[in-house]
């Protein structure tokens, strides 16, 4: 078995090696004058079980690119299996149509890293169950939340109520909501108008003096689930915690998150380390 890791989440790679008890293998990588990526497995993978661990994460054009030509390095290095290990699946918000003349991504992306070589997937909560069908070799999907769910019970909080900040969510958060000790559930009906840009409209669900758990998948700009938190605080919610798989941070979800409407936002490490981390952050590792 020999582990890889790509540019995107270093720190993750090493903690995943350092569990089980492996060194990442040596590799070279470099970018030529144009800016085109150079990649070299530096020991030989001949018949050897292979795993590439890269989220596909910002900058996401750049560490797709990485992913092909690392799948690519080791399929012509003649690895026995290949497995994309993906902590973080980008461009998987278009898995439909949702307009004429669109992309899939989420389905593009599937098919491109599947040409490049790769015989497996062990991809970690991906944005949406059916991504798994968009491909045709065999992928495991994992889930971080038992690690959030842990250190949530740890904490014994009164009157909980899990939320799921919009309807697309719901399955998500009634999963999570029966681990935590079959916590009741409430669900923000949410109203996009852009990109980006949510709107909060109605809770269902009571939430009067409980401590609500918001449960997303990802935070990205954090619009989502700052404007969740605050409808939720209207309606008389006494704490908000919000939790994610995915920490995307994109601005301005540091100033949003850090605005005091949190109680704590806890989130995984599926991506690199938050550049400016502030008090309400609480970071949990997946890589065991
Ligand atoms: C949407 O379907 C996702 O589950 C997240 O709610 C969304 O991507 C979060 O984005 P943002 O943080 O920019 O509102």
């Amino acid at each position: 078995l020999r582990l890889f890791s790509g540019n995107a989440n270093v720190p993750l790679a090493k903690e995943i090696a350092r569990y089980l008890g492996l060194d990442l293998g040596p590799m070279m990588r470099k970018r030529f004058a144009d800016g085109e990526i150079y990649v070299q497995i530096q020991e030989s993978i001949r018949g050897c079980d292979v795993y590439l661990i890269q989220p596909t994460c910002h900058p996401v054009n750049d560490n797709l690119m990485e992913l092909f030509i690392l799948i690519d390095a080791c399929r012509r290095a003649s690895a026995r299996q290949i497995t994309a290990v993906l902590p973080y699946y980008g461009y998987a918000r278009a898995d439909r149509k949702t307009a004429g003349r669109e992309s899939i991504t989420a389905k593009l992306v599937a098919n491109q890293i599947t040409m490049a070589g790769a015989d497996r997937v062990l991809a970690m909560d991906l944005h949406s169950a059916q991504i798994q069908g968009y491909f045709d070799i065999p992928l495991d999907h994992i889930y971080g939340s038992p690690v959030i769910i842990d250190y949530l019970l740890a904490k014994n909080l009164p009157d909980v109520v899990v939320v799921s900040p919009d309807v697309g969510g719901v399955a998500r958060a009634r999963a999570f909501a029966k681990k935590l000790n079959d916590a009741p559930l409430a669900i923000i009906d949410k109203r996009r108008q852009a990109h980006n840009v949510a709107e909060v409209m109605n809770v269902i669900g009571d939430v009067a003096g409980k401590t609500a758990i918001l449960v997303d998948d990802m935070i990205d700009t954090g619009g989502t689930i700052t404007e969740g938190a605050k409808i939720l605080r209207q309606q008389g919610a006494r704490q908000v915690y919000a939790c994610a798989i995915h920490a995307v941070f994109s601005p301005p979800a540091i100033e949003r998150l850090s605005s005091g409407v949190f109680e704590e936002v806890i989130v995984t490490d599926t991506l690199p380390p938050v550049k400016q981390p502030f008090p309400q952050l609480k970071v949990l590792s997946v890589a065991n």
